[in-house]
């Protein structure tokens, strides 16, 4: 059996979590149910950043003392994850002690490599990215941060180096035989445009603790906290036994997809392949940066407070309505526009229209003409059906494999509604008064195999729903696999109809 290891970023507890870090999470766990359904062992990594300057600040902000307050956010982050179906394997936390120990031991083999050194620093920091900036950066970006456009730091303080300058030759010629290492492609140019046009500096990979005091100790020097990004960048390899665990290391590693944000994607194209190739450990096999999620052209964030809150949108329109809305109006790749208008219209048109009516009309005539019962006389796939199916057979995994989600959809969408029309060009209301009883299960039998089969490849983005949808087709879980997405699978289907799946929204 293959193994499949995806990790989402490890999201930082200043705040509770918005729609913005919803997205990657489930845009993993679409990956991690698909993979599943295709029969591979699947880890699927999450969890939280929990030291620097910005979670401490947000901590005395509120109060708390701050891992009482890192505790009560990272409840906070659970509690959504639950209420997503987000199906993590393990949940880190950096603030944990095994984490911190392999932080340590990384460190402490970077520095017996002569690796790391210590020396002045002077430059910006940009609290808010957690990240630093020399003043070319700076004065590029017009004075502020050339990420996030906010006000930057002057610092200059003593501290610890690792020399990435060190493997720039190695990194851009591991680039450039691995093309597919960083995806998508747009992403891919931008970090062998950023290492073709700038000479890499050596990585400030600690904070003293006179200033920034939340931190794993620098084991060198007990007077130093380990840079926020250095830490968190190691629990890819950490919660996989890196240090501790030599078989689940082994097991797992390397991670075959680390999804993460477009924002973070220097850290991990740039710092991280070159910390794990100064470790002796191999690379993982994609990085895959994702959009964002604007409101009106704007990225969310917490400081410009135009958050949209994902405890809102479940109550108003139900998990499985906001995991397709995300996963099917952008590729992963791009940005999108978020509008409480395109998730009503989505969900109106491709849930209640489209499925959910069909689904419901099939199990009514099921219950009306038959008491529920439905077997297979005669199973012959109807033509139109055979048209759709089989790109979507043909299809579906390769779409899957590159996250693009919507192409995937589209797909099994177009079969949904090849269905809808098969009602109503067959018209089962005129059959049956003209007792036409076999011609109409044999109709009503080729549209349940079709639902079922649809529930399968809808299971990665909708959970609940494609299990709803088996179970009232009176079939079992064990039917979530990509093997079963054949044609005539089942015998005889007993109904048990429940309410309808997507109910319409009011626009207002
Ligand atoms: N702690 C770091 C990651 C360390 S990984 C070793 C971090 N955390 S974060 O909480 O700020 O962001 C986590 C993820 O959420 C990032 O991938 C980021 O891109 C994503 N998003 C945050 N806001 C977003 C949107 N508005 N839209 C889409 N994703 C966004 O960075």
């Amino acid at each position: 059996m293959s193994k499949f290891y995806i990790t989402t970023p490890i999201y930082y507890v200043n705040a509770s979590p918005h729609i913005g870090h919803a997205y990657t999470s489930i845009i993993c766990d679409c990956m991690a149910r698909f993979k599943r359904l295709g029969g591979e062992q699947v880890y699927y990594l999450t969890g939280t950043d929990e030291h620097g300057e910005k979670v401490n600040q947000a901590a005395k902000a509120s109060g708390e003392d701050v891992s009482g307050f890192v505790d009560r956010v990272v409840g906070n982050f659970k509690k959504l994850w639950k209420d997503l179906d987000v199906s993590y394997d393990f949940f880190i936390r950096t603030t944990q002690n095994e984490h911190k120990e392999v932080v340590r031991k990384v460190i402490t083999l970077l520095h017996s490599k002569g690796d790391i050194y210590k020396a002045k620093y002077q430059g910006f920091y940009c609290m808010p990215c957690e990240s630093f900036w020399t003043p070319t950066q700076v004065k590029d970006a017009g004075g502020v941060c050339a990420l996030c456009k906010r006000e930057v730091e002057k610092i200059e303080e003593e501290n610890y180096f690792f020399k990435l300058s060190k493997y720039e030759g190695w990194l851009k010629s591991y680039l450039k035989k691995n093309p597919s290492f960083i995806q998508p492609k747009t992403r891919y140019n931008e970090v062998k445009g950023f290492l073709d046009n700038n000479v890499l500096a050596d990585l400030c990979i600690s904070r003293p603790k006179s200033r920034v005091s939340w931190g794993v100790e620098f084991p060198l020097d007990a007077s130093y906290v380990v840079y926020v990004w250095f830490d968190a960048l190691i629990n890819y390899i950490s919660a996989v036994g890196y240090g501790s665990d030599d078989d689940k290391f082994k097991q797992w590693w390397p991670a075959d997809l680390h999804l993460i944000g477009k924002d973070i994607l220097r850290h991990h194209a740039i710092f991280w392949p070159v910390m794990l190739h100064a470790l002796g450990v191999s690379l993982p096999r994609v990085i895959f940066a994702h959009g964002w999620w604007k409101v009106e052209e704007e990225k969310m964030s917490k400081s410009k407070g135009n958050i949209v809150n994902p405890y809102t949108l479940i109550k108003d329109v139900g998990t499985d309505a906001l995991r397709y809305f995300l996963l099917r109006e952008i590729s992963p790749g791009a940005d999108g526009n978020f509008s409480y208008k395109a998730v009503v219209n989505r969900i109106n048109s491709d849930l209640a229209n489209d499925l959910g009516n069909l689904v419901y009309r099939t199990l009514n005539m099921a219950q009306k003409y038959f008491d529920g019962k439905v077997t297979a006389r005669k199973c012959s796939l109807p033509a139109q059906f055979k048209k759709t199916l089989a790109p979507l057979a043909q299809n579906y995994a390769k779409y899957m494999d590159s996250l693009n989600f919507p192409a995937a959809l589209d797909l099994v969408f177009a079969f949904v509604r090849v269905m809808n029309k098969y009602i109503e060009d067959t018209k089962p209301w005129a059959l049956w008064k003209e007792k036409e009883t076999s011609r109409i299960e044999e109709f009503l039998y080729a549209l349940l195999e079709g639902i079922r089969i649809v529930s399968v490849y809808l299971y990665p983005f909708m959970p609940a729903a494609a299990q709803a949808i088996l179970r009232q087709l009176g079939l079992k879980e064990e039917l979530l696999s990509l093997r079963e997405c054949k044609w005539a699978q089942k015998e005889t289907y007993s109904i048990k109809k429940e309410k309808p799946l997507f109910p319409r929204i009011d626009v207002d």
